[in-house]
């Protein structure tokens, strides 16, 4: 019998449900050719229904989207929204209730893309980093004091526990023995590199070195740097064939990754997972809702796409995640740019094609 997998698709606002059409209409081909079923289930989730009925995300469609494999997510933002409504109330909520402790984050430039650092192609943009998810700045622990004097005081805390930090690096570790460059058969060795600011920010890097090595030790396959954030910063640039697998907290993730997100192309190409290896995971392009290009069939769907084959490969069909990637390596040097209304086929054509490639 085939396999069934139930994915709950939200494809959001703006060019979101643009993007997630063209990345279910691939993911179909996929499960057409390998032999599995998807039943996908769409929840109406964002800035628009904001705007209609008041409500983010409900304890209830919460609840129901804790029985699916999977999360497939387009965009979501509004323009007329106060910032901070929507991330906290729909898209950071269902990372932290679903414990999404992993924001996994490829770094790949596809053949023929185009690429704003010097003499580096597809050979030396091919790396991954692994953001923590949960935790850090982003636990929202803080306030303001004495508001509106000159003494006004403002505090956002920056915490970890060692749980948090294990369990990320365990996965990382795990990662970089799985998917390393020894492992893909391109280099000598797998290697992690811990990103962090261990100069100023003491006490936690005492904490992240400390179980860094501690947990290194069980994976003597796996080598061991790290690097400051900073300096990491210059070095995706100046030479990110440096890089293997790079795992970092989660404010430094947020800011590297759409640095590294411009060294592949774009947010038209850079894709992630937010993943609970136990739980409830979630995909989604890295990029926004693109609200100027919302209705335009102008809008790129790799991202959406890439997306998508990073869902099949988490769900355990590593052969199909396989094939949407070759098909998105054979599509990439025919389109002219990765920028939306420059890449000399239309959203929906992009799908076709690369439907139809998998297809076979
Ligand atoms: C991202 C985004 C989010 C983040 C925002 C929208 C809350 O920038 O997915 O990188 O900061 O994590
Ligand atoms: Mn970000």
């Amino acid at each position: 019998m085939s396999k069934t997998y139930k994915i709950a698709v939200i494809p959001g606002d703006g060019t979101g449900p643009e993007v997630i059409g063209e990345g279910c209409k691939v993911l179909d081909a996929a499960a057409k050719r390998f032999g599995f079923k998807l039943e996908t289930v769409s929840y109406d989730l964002g800035g628009t229904r904001y705007l209609r009925t008041g409500e983010t995300l409900t304890d209830a469609t919460l609840d129901e989207l804790r029985g699916f494999d999977a999360i497939y997510l387009g965009a979501i933002g509004h323009t007329d929204i106060k910032p901070g409504i929507l991330e906290k109330g729909v898209l950071l909520k269902l990372r932290f209730e679903l414990d999404q402790y992993i924001n996994l984050r490829p770094v790949k430039l596809y053949p023929g893309v185009e690429c704003p650092l010097k003499g580096k192609g597809p050979k030396e943009i091919d790396y991954c980093v692994i953001r923590e998810n949960s935790g850090g700045l982003y636990t929202g622990i803080g306030g303001l004091s004495r508001q509106g004097t000159r003494d006004e005081v403002a505090v956002q805390q920056m915490m970890y526990t060692y749980d948090q930090v294990a369990r990320c690096l365990r996965y990382a570790f795990d990662y970089a023995r799985k998917y390393g460059r020894k492992a893909r058969g391109i280099g000598e060795h797998n290697t992690l590199a811990l990103v962090g600011k261990s100069n100023v920010l003491t006490y936690m890097y005492e904490l992240w070195n400390r179980v860094f090595a501690e947990i290194g030790a069980e994976y003597p396959d796996v080598k061991r740097e790290y690097y400051h954030v900073d300096a990491t910063c210059l070095y995706m640039v100046a030479c990110p064939e440096m890089f293997d697998v790079v795992v970092t907290e989660n404010m430094f993730g947020d800011i590297i990754t759409d640095l590294a997100a411009i060294t592949q192309g774009g947010l038209g190409v850079a894709a992630g997972g937010n993943i609970n290896p136990q739980g409830v995971s979630m995909f989604e392009p890295i990029g926004g809702t693109a609200p100027m290009w919302t209705g335009k069939n102008a809008i790129n769907p790799i991202a959406a796409i890439g997306a998508g084959a990073m869902m099949l490969t988490a769900l355990g069909e590593e052969a199909a995640g396989l094939a949407i990637e070759a098909a998105i390596a054979q599509t990439t040097p025919a389109m002219k740019s990765q920028m939306a209304n420059q890449m000399g086929f239309t959203t929906t054509q992009l799908g076709d094609r690369i439907a139809s490639l998998v297809a076979g």
